[in-house]
């Protein structure tokens, strides 16, 4: 069965106690077209595609038991840690969004255990890989409670589904490779409920793309991502950036079925400006881009320049520069971040990472 918007699910809940375990590693993304702006439950403003990175992951376990009476309870540890203030967090997003249509969430104690592998101050937004390993548990231990399977492309659309309810961007994080987000009348199956891969739509050149992620602070951001989807609401450039992101999106997804296209970069880069020119230009306006941030950003203009290598740069909503480049020019874009780039990391912090296989099932001591 397939969860849909607005329509709870009716389930007859298991009769016996219960204990079990789960563990999922799951993957942050990038975005190459932006998400920005939601309306209604958590759902996008606008489509986006974005790909899965490797090195960057949570593994998350989750001890669970369920009892017949009500007992919802949750407790959850960054590594050794208690975190108490993200436990009153998930607790709101389960009582305000999963449990109409994870019923059975009422009735089951939860201890979960998270860790990042890379570093918790790197200023990488955590949320796309936490929420999507939470989702993923959470669908193993229906399954385990139920006694049945879903099918396994209803189980990561589900999956996908759930972690978007708990942060957008998290519902990109469950498949490997190049993931879609919203409805495009063009794309069968696209949703703005959940993410679908799109890696058949995309020549496999793409598949070596690798993502250095230049750490130019690690403090975490003054204004949450949550805000900035909310000044969207008023934008008054949020009629253009529709225009904008679409013709993007639709330009992208043309350009990628063929290898190494010009356009490629010069689209990524168009679309990190204008997220960040609408932070700006918001109501209260803000600034998350740091001085370092434009020192990178001009050393990668006189590269490519110079040496006529094709790569780019794109940033979330944070400081943080992710520079894109391919397997081919693996050599010469190692050395430039070397000798050039990381003079503007804080504590010359970078994260080597890269596109990666998707989300996946663990023991729970693995
Ligand atoms: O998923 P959220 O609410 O953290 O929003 C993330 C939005 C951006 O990272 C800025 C863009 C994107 O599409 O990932």
């Amino acid at each position: 069965m397939i969860f849909l918007t607005n329509e709870p699910r009716k389930l007859k809940l298991p009769s016996k106690s219960m204990e079990g375990n789960v563990a999922w590693k799951s993957p942050s993304n990038i975005a190459l077209i932006k998400y920005w702006g939601k309306f209604g439950e958590q759902l996008p403003m606008n489509p986006s595609l974005s790909f899965t990175l490797k090195k960057s992951y949570t593994k998350t376990s989750i001890e669970y038991a369920y009892s017949t009476k009500k007992s919802k309870s949750l407790k959850l540890y960054l590594g050794r840690k208690r975190i108490t203030n993200f436990e009153e967090k998930l607790m709101g997003v389960i009582n305000k969004r999963l449990l109409q249509y994870l019923p059975w969430l009422d009735y089951t104690q939860l201890k979960i255990h998270t860790e990042n592998t890379f570093p918790h101050s790197a200023g990488i937004a955590s949320s796309a890989s936490a929420m999507s390993a939470f989702a993923l548990c959470l669908l193993s231990i229906e399954e385990e409670l139920f006694h049945s399977k879903f099918q396994k492309n209803e189980f990561y659309r589900n999956a996908s589904f759930i972690a978007r309810l708990c942060s957008g961007s998290a519902c990109r994080s469950i498949y490997g490779g190049y993931n879609l987000w919203g409805s495009l009348k063009e794309i069968v199956d696209s949703s703005d409920a959940y993410a679908v891969p799109v890696n058949n739509l995309i020549d496999p050149f793409y598949n070596s793309i690798h993502d250095a992620i230049l750490i130019v602070s690690a403090r975490e951001k003054d204004v949450s991502s949550s805000q900035g989807h909310s000044l969207m609401k008023n934008h008054p450039f949020a009629a253009g950036r529709h225009l904008q992101v679409n013709d993007n999106l639709q330009m992208m997804l043309k350009d990628m079925q063929n290898k190494d296209t010009p356009d490629f970069f010069r689209i990524i880069e168009n679309e990190a400006l204008s997220l960040h020119g609408l932070m700006m230009s918001s109501n209260p306006g803000y600034l998350l881009i740091k001085p370092g941030s434009l020192d990178i950003i001009e050393k990668i203009y006189n590269f490519r320049e110079k040496e006529n290598i094709a790569l780019g740069f794109t940033m979330d909503a944070g400081p943080n520069i992710h520079l894109l480049y391919f397997d081919k020019d693996k050599k010469e874009v190692r050395n430039f971040i070397r000798n050039e780039l990381l003079q503007f990391c804080e504590n010359g912090q970078w994260i080597d990472d890269k596109l990666g296989p998707g989300a996946q099932k663990v023991k729970i001591n693995e």
